[in-house]
């Protein structure tokens, strides 16, 4: 039985992670950057979109956070090679952020789904900006129709795997819109404004997709399961994708972006 660890992650993880690149070009053009802003990229995996903003900032500065060090080695590799002096980078969980007052933006995207608490990451975040400071973040919705979900949930039924997964839940933040509002005020957030998104998506083949989720997602059930399970598990979830994958390609998914202020004398919860 192997635990989940974003440490361990192969190289392939990175190409997952430009893949969905499109989706943090959205939420960057909605934010409108002044060249003098300080912006935490909260969960920059390889750093791409840190690169973007970097770029969108020249008078400020840009730090790009992630728990991975993997991660984190790689946007220090790629900042090296762009020569783009405005960046720092550093390893730790938006749980466990320490700054005050740093920034003028903190930005965040497909990272949420992962928090363990939501109310301490956004705490993090109001606790991290400055007074007027903008928080923008987008995650995907991890329902149970989502393909990291569902296939999974299909084979564990089908191959009748159901007594390791007693008492267990995927383990994602899925708030509804609701939740995700008040946990906002109760972090200090004003101006809170939330939209519900759709985006499709398609890989050009069916192993294109698993492999696309198997290390973060499908790596979290596998870790469920005995050692002599998950070759027939994983090879059941994408026999699975491969027969949708002869009718449809397109995959979709809904996804919250969600803004907040931090406000005049606004105290962080
Ligand atoms: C889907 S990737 C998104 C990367 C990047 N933001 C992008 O849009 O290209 C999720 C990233 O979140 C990081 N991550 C997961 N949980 C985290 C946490 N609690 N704090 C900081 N980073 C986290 C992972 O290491 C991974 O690099």
């Amino acid at each position: 039985m192997a635990s989940f660890s974003w440490n361990r992650l192969p190289e392939q993880y990175s190409d997952a992670v430009r893949s969905q690149a499109f989706i943090g070009e959205e939420l960057i053009g909605t934010i409108g950057f002044k060249p003098e802003d300080r912006v935490l990229d909260a969960g920059c995996g390889v750093g791409n979109l840190t690169l973007d903003i970097a770029r969108m900032v020249p008078e400020g500065s840009v730090t790009g956070m992630d728990i991975s060090e993997g991660r984190i080695a790689q946007c220090r590799d790629l900042f090296r090679n762009e020569k783009i002096p405005n960046a720092r980078f550093y390893v730790g969980s938006i749980e466990e952020m320490t700054e005050e007052e740093e920034y003028t933006i903190v930005f965040s995207n497909s990272v949420f789904q992962w928090v363990t608490d939501l109310d301490l990451a956004l705490s993090s975040f109001h606790r991290a900006l400055r007074t007027g400071g903008l928080a923008a973040i987008q995650f995907p919705r991890l329902f149970g129709d989502h393909p990291m979900i569902f296939y999974p949930e299909k084979a564990i039924r089908e191959l009748k795997l159901e007594e390791y997964f007693k008492d267990w839940t995927f383990p994602a933040c899925v708030p509804s819109e609701g939740e995700l509002k008040k946990a906002m005020e109760r972090a200090g957030f004003s101006e809170i404004l939330i939209r519900e998104d759709e985006t499709a998506f398609s890989f050009p083949t069916a192993q294109k997709l698993f492999d696309h989720f198997k290390n973060v997602g499908y790596a979290r059930y596998t870790q469920r399961l005995p050692e002599e399970y998950e070759e027939a598990f994983l090879r059941k979830i994408l026999q699975d994708i491969e027969e949708d994958y002869t009718k449809d390609k397109t995959q979709r998914c809904r996804r919250w972006f969600a803004y907040g202020r931090k406000k005049e004398g606004a105290a962080t919860q």
